[in-house]
């Protein structure tokens, strides 16, 4: 499974692809909300530190607007996703942007029969929002394994995207269910690699290692 940051932030983007796991990114206007720089420059700087697919986020809601601007967009670099989200306007948008050859992640997926337009309209990533369905009493994973099963079903190439992934578990079970990609936030990466078991463990063999005789 590929693991994306998610996040605008280039500080924690860095510290993620410095640990060597990081084969992506994805942004929304949230996150670059809060990393405080115009789109296309934060984007620019995301593509110089990852060398994967970034996802920048159209906020146009027509489909000449999402055209336009996702066309912007993906001239700031070749490895930049157009976000588009699933309404009406940005399917349509999508289909273009297939035609087009520009990838797209449709964002905001909150059910199976949304993931299927989006795959018949030729998204690149579907991105279903686990921790947000969670939040609203719902079982957002139920979400991605029903999306894995009718993608499989029909030999769709769309890649199922988890996003709003919220804690370690999500992460685990998208792996289970054979979901693409998991897009995470930088905390959540930096969860993955704690278990007591291991600090327990180093804290034994440094302790031991000092009493092996050095000659
Ligand atoms: C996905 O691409 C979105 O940016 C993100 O995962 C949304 O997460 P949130 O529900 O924690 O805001």
């Amino acid at each position: 499974m590929k693991i994306f940051i998610d996040s605008g932030d280039i500080g924690e983007i860095r510290e993620a692809q410095s640990m060597g796991v990081i084969d992506g990114v994805t942004t929304n206007p949230s996150l670059l909300a809060k990393a405080g720089k115009p789109t296309k420059v934060a984007i620019a700087e995301i593509c110089e530190v990852v060398d994967g697919p970034i996802s920048a986020e159209v906020v146009a809601i027509d489909k000449d607007g999402i055209l336009r601007e996702g066309r912007e967009l993906v001239k700031i670099h070749k490895n930049v996703v157009v976000k588009v989200p699933l309404i009406d306007e940005g399917l349509k948008a999508v289909r273009v942007f297939t035609q087009e050859g520009i990838k797209t992640n449709v964002t905001l997926c909150f059910s199976p029969a949304q993931a299927l337009l989006a795959a018949k309209a030729g998204a690149t990533y579907i991105s279903p929002f686990v921790g947000r369905i969670d939040d609203t009493a719902g079982d957002g994973m139920d979400l991605i394994s029903q999306i894995v099963t009718i993608y499989k079903n029909y030999n769709f190439t769309t890649e199922v995207l988890t996003a709003s992934v919220r804690h370690p578990v999500h992460f685990v079970q998208a792996a289970m269910m054979g979901a693409h990609v998991a897009t995470l936030p930088l905390k959540v990466i930096k969860q993955l690699t704690k278990h007591p078991l291991t600090d327990i463990g180093l804290k034994q063999f440094l302790e031991d290692a000092k009493k092996i005789p050095q000659s």
